[in-house]
């Protein structure tokens, strides 16, 4: 799997998050989410510190890896990402995505995930200041808005956090970087997200709790049609 494509998605793209996925079937929930148009993975990835819940380590990366080709977005819900950014690009990640918050010298750490091979993605939680990311705008290929708190799957949007979409869109230059959303989402917010000017919607409730992922892939792809 090529790195370093966060630009080639097709103009809204969807990231099904496997946190609401059936973990105990992993590989045939990408292959499914993959057959019913997803364009990345969504994987979440918590420490029991920086958030109140643990999810998968560097190994469930490497498995997921092993059986799909899937471009795979880790999104790292760590007090220290800095340490784990290497087993995880090991593992195939594709994308890192870290919290600004965690993160004294982001500078840093963005250029550490793009040495390894990676895009890099930062974010922060919605009753962070989405400022703390502005000064690096223009070095990752994501910025990650939250809409709910980290954490959880399955929480309502909150839709002050859309300010953070539009702020964000204006550190936009030629289609970099892509704007993505993650908590939340569904038929409905996603319109208001897209509309804010997001251009990757995650969404894991929506998709994975959904009887028909491709139909759940495809309503949250209407909200990109003007
Ligand atoms: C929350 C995670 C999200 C989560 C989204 O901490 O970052 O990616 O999986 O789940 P839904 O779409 O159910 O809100
Ligand atoms: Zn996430």
């Amino acid at each position: 799997m090529s790195r370093r494509q966060a630009m080639n998605f097709p103009p809204l793209a969807i990231a099904p998050s496997i946190l609401a996925a059936d973990h105990a079937h992993l590989g045939g929930e990408a292959a499914r989410a993959k057959k019913a148009g997803a364009d990345l993975l969504h994987v979440d990835i918590m420490d029991g510190h920086f958030v109140p819940n643990l999810t998968f380590g560097p190994s469930i990366v490497a498995a997921l890896r092993r059986v799909t080709d899937l471009y795979l977005d880790v999104h790292l819900m760590l007090d220290n990402p800095a340490t784990f950014v290497e087993p995880f690009a090991q593992a195939g990640a594709d994308n890192i995505t870290f919290h600004a918050e965690v993160v004294e010298q982001p500078g840093d750490l963005i250029h550490r995930i793009h040495e390894l091979g990676c895009d890099a993605g930062i974010t922060v939680n919605p009753d962070r200041p989405v400022e703390l990311i502005e000064p690096v705008a223009g070095e990752v290929e994501l910025i990650l808005i939250m809409s709910v708190q980290a954490g959880f799957g399955g929480q309502e949007f909150i839709p002050e956090t859309l300010g953070k979409v539009r702020a964000a869109r204006r550190w936009v230059r030629g289609g970099r970087p892509r704007i993505e959303i993650d908590g939340g989402i569904n038929g409905g917010t996603a319109s208001l997200a897209v509309e804010a000017g997001a251009d990757v919607l995650v969404a894991g409730t929506a998709v994975f709790r959904s009887p028909d992922y491709a139909a759940a892939i495809r309503k949250l792809r209407a909200a990109g049609v003007p």
